[in-house]
Parts: C-alpha cells; sequence; structure tokens
C-alpha cells in the first residue's frame, strides 16, 4: 500500500518521531559529507500552482542528495482541472514517477490527486494546510528544546494553512498551542475541534484567543506568518488593517520567557507581521526552520518512496 502524506493528522505520533529520527541522521550524513543515496534513480514530480521558493529547492535538492530526480512543474505547464482533469494527470504520472509533490489552492486537489495516483502524494502547501512546514517546525524545535511535551507555543496572527497544521502537530506531540488573531481571522472551527479530539490523548491544550498580548505572556515560543497568504492577495489592504496590532515585535519578545525561540515559515513580509528587530535578532530560528525542510522532507521522501 502506496503512503500519502496529506495532512499531519493522519500520521501517529511514532511515525512522526520516526521522520526525525531519520532527519537527524539524514543530517549529520549531510554535514559529514557522507553519501546517502537512499532513492537512486527515483523521480519525483514537483506540482506547483502557487509560487515557492523554500518548498522546490528543498524537494529538489532532497532527491538530488538521495541519488534521485526532481521534475519541476510550473502552473502553466499542468493546469490540474482546465488542461486535463486531475484524475487523469495523477494517473499519468503515475506511470512515469515514483512520488509528487503539489502545491495547489483546493485542498481537494491533493486529496484527488492522492486518490488517483498509484504513487505517493505529497501535500507541499494548500489553502487549507502545511504538512512538511508544521513537521520542519517542530523538528526545529525538538533539536533547540530536546522536548516537545508541555511547551508553549503562542502562534501570533492569521489562522491560516500553516496555523492549521501547527494544531494537529501541537495535539499529537503534546504541545500548548495558544493562536492569537483578530476577529474574524480564526482558525477553521473544524480542524480546530479536530485537533482538540487528539489532543485529549495528549495533554496539549489548544486554545483560540484575539489578544496577542496574553498569548505571549510567558510564552516559549512565538510563530508568526504572513498576513496575506497566496491567493488573498485582493483582501490585502483590508487585511492589513485588521491585523494591526498583531506584529510580532520587541514588545512582545519581552513578555514571552527570556529564552524564547521566535520562528516564521517565510516568506516574510518585513515590518507587517514580523520586525526587521526580533526576525535577525539573537531569539530567531527562522534560517534553522527553513534549513530543516531539507532535512525532514529528505526523511519523508525516503519512507515514502522507499522500497
Ligand atoms: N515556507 C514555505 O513553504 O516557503 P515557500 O512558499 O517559499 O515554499
Ligand atoms: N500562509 C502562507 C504560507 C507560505 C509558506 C501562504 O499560504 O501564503
Amino acid at each position: 500500500m502506496k503512503r500519502d502524506l496529506i495532512s499531519i493528522r493522519d500520521l501517529t505520533r511514532g511515525e512522526i518521531e520516526g521522520f526525525f529520527d531519520l532527519a537527524t541522521d539524514l543530517k549529520q550524513r549531510l554535514h559529514q559529507q557522507i553519501p546517502h543515496p537512499l532513492l537512486p534513480a527515483r523521480t519525483l514530480a514537483l506540482i506547483f500552482e502557487k509560487p515557492s521558493l523554500r518548498t522546490r529547492v528543498t524537494f529538489e535538492v532532497a532527491m538530488t542528495q538521495l541519488g534521485g530526480h526532481a521534475i519541476y512543474l510550473a502552473p502553466q505547464d499542468i493546469r490540474l482541472g482546465a488542461r486535463e482533469t486531475v484524475e487523469d494527470a495523477a494517473k499519468n504520472l503515475s506511470r512515469w514517477v515514483d512520488g509528487i509533490v503539489a502545491r495547489t489552492f483546493n485542498h481537494a486537489t491533493v486529496e484527488q490527486l492522492a486518490q488517483h495516483a498509484t504513487v505517493p502524494v505529497i501535500n507541499g502547501l494548500t489553502d487549507l494546510t502545511h504538512p512538511c512546514q508544521a513537521l520542519s517546525d517542530l523538528f526545529t524545535l525538538k533539536e533547540k528544546r530536546g522536548n516537545l511535551a508541555g511547551l508553549r507555543v503562542a502562534f501570533i496572527g492569521d489562522g491560516n494553512n500553516v496555523c492549521h497544521s501547527w494544531l494537529y502537530g501541537a495535539a499529537k506531540m503534546g504541545i500548548h498551542l495558544t493562536v492569537a488573531c483578530p476577529k474574524g481571522y480564526a482558525p477553521n472551527r473544524d480542524v480546530v475541534a479536530k485537533a482538540r479530539e487528539e489532543a485529549a490523548a495528549t495533554r496539549a491544550r489548544l486554545e483560540v484567543i484575539h489578544d496577542p498580548v496574553r498569548a505571549s505572556e510567558g510564552a516559549d515560543v512565538l510563530y508568526t506568518d504572513v498576513w496575506v497568504s497566496m491567493g488573498q492577495e485582493d483582501e490585502g489592504s483590508r487585511r492589513k488593517q485588521e491585523f494591526q496590532g498583531f506584529q510580532v515585535n520587541q514588545a512582545l519578545v519581552d513578555l514571552a520567557q527570556e529564552d524564547v525561540l521566535v520562528m516564521h515559515c517565510l516568506p516574510a513580509h518585513r515590518g507587517e507581521e514580523i520586525t526587521d528587530e526580533v526576525m535577525d535578532g539573537p531569539h530567531s530560528i527562522i534560517l534553522d526552520q527553513a534549513e530543516n525542510r531539507l532535512h525532514v522532507q529528505k526523511a519523508i521522501l525516503a519512507a515514502l518512496l522507499g522500497r
């Protein structure tokens, strides 16, 4: 049976820890210049309906380092659902490649790809979730803190795709997550409810509030993301007004723990959701998160595409 990675909700805690162990091993091997061709001659198709720096580059580099190859398919190349159906594209690709990463607008598109492809499908971000990002973030936190359970994380800003994957990830790993968002920008209620069901087993506390100050007080981690996600450009000016007061700046950092870690999935809009001072400051682990996309995704690829 092929395995997909569509949502962190579908993973067990043991599977997540397995990815992390392999990622640690692969990261060490890379830093020691020890070759690790776990996917010789395997090919990965990358379908992107939206722009990307980190996701595209890390998956392409990952396949090179694992001894395989990646094919990038830009928005105008496939036009899923317009030039041909998602089902036809999935069935064709399955005859040639060993795996598919897809970044789409509708979450249902990735689910349909997974349903019709006979090779593993990995979610490279949808309007609903961004599992590879949150898994890399959790791995980064584990590297820095040793243990995830019991950490207090404040997600300041939009209840968006990254926030949704964080809700699932926090629930699985026993992290207390407080989302502080303006009214009207709360995370999807269904996602919150499903994450809370999972949280019962790990005793993770998942809260949604509208006060960034209260969320930041005593937090171990401050996390933020853009106020205007890809596809929401038309709402840009309204969002920028409504998110005033939700900027991760020195005043919020000062309310958190002395050794608070500041995280951002990137790309950042400096001066909007985060200040230069905080992004480039001593608490920031933002570039470590970006680096770890490579190591964690290599582990995911090796686990899903390896024979
Ligand atoms: N964080 C992230 O997924 O970045 P890209 O949009 O550049 O891939
Ligand atoms: N929420 C952002 C994340 C980018 C990686 C977006 O969807 O644009």
